[in-house]
């Protein structure tokens, strides 16, 4: 009787413990993907110091603001300043990969193209990438929400890069289709 009490006893022990490691796995989950990013309580988020980002180059980073889920951007700097892109393709959001050498953004999915400016030129995506908020302030970086295509806030940043005037109405039914050709091919 006295072991048999003991093993139940052993028993509940376990399930207790394997209970309270699977609420505190829950707890880190959600503390993941619930907490805004520890780095500011704005929605922005330190991505490095402002010499880390040199034109033509982009960094991947990983932002934690979007409703607390975790989204790819990609952050650079062009001539005209600093940029941040979202990762995902404006055909059907699979993640674009950034090809150093050849200064383009590639979809692997179905060969959407996007130039360094974030532009569309080549394959099926109706619309350049969507950019994040970026803000450089006091010798530091830092990412925020996503700007969508088609917003006010989008257009705004666009034409303080000074790419709206290279675009033209598309020939994709209710988008829009950048005129800019392949780096390279002299358009
Ligand atoms: S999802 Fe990128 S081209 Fe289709």
């Amino acid at each position: 009787m006295a072991a048999t009490t003991g093993r139940r006893s052993f028993a509940l022990s376990v399930i207790g413990t394997l209970g309270t490691l699977i609420g505190l796995g829950y707890l880190v989950v959600a503390e993941r993907f619930m907490l805004p990013p520890p780095e500011s309580s704005s929605g922005l988020q330190l991505v490095g110091n402002s010499s880390d980002f040199q034109t033509g180059a982009m960094k991947f980073f990983t932002y934690l603001g979007d409703a607390g889920f975790p989204d790819g951007v990609y952050v650079g700097r062009l001539t005209q300043g600093l940029v941040a892109y979202d990762e995902h393709c404006a055909h059907l959001q699979c993640p674009v990969q950034w090809n150093a050498g050849i200064q383009e953004f590639l979809c692997p999915c179905h060969g959407s193209i996007y130039n360094i400016e974030g532009q569309r030129i080549g394959g099926p995506a109706p619309h350049p990438l969507n950019f994040h908020k970026v803000v450089e302030k006091n010798g530091k970086v830092y990412v925020g929400a996503i700007i969508q295509w088609g917003t006010a806030e989008w257009t705004a940043m666009a034409e303080s890069l000074g790419l709206i005037g290279k675009w033209v109405p598309g020939t994709i039914p209710g988008t829009v289709q950048y005129s800019v050709t392949q780096p390279g091919s002299g358009g």
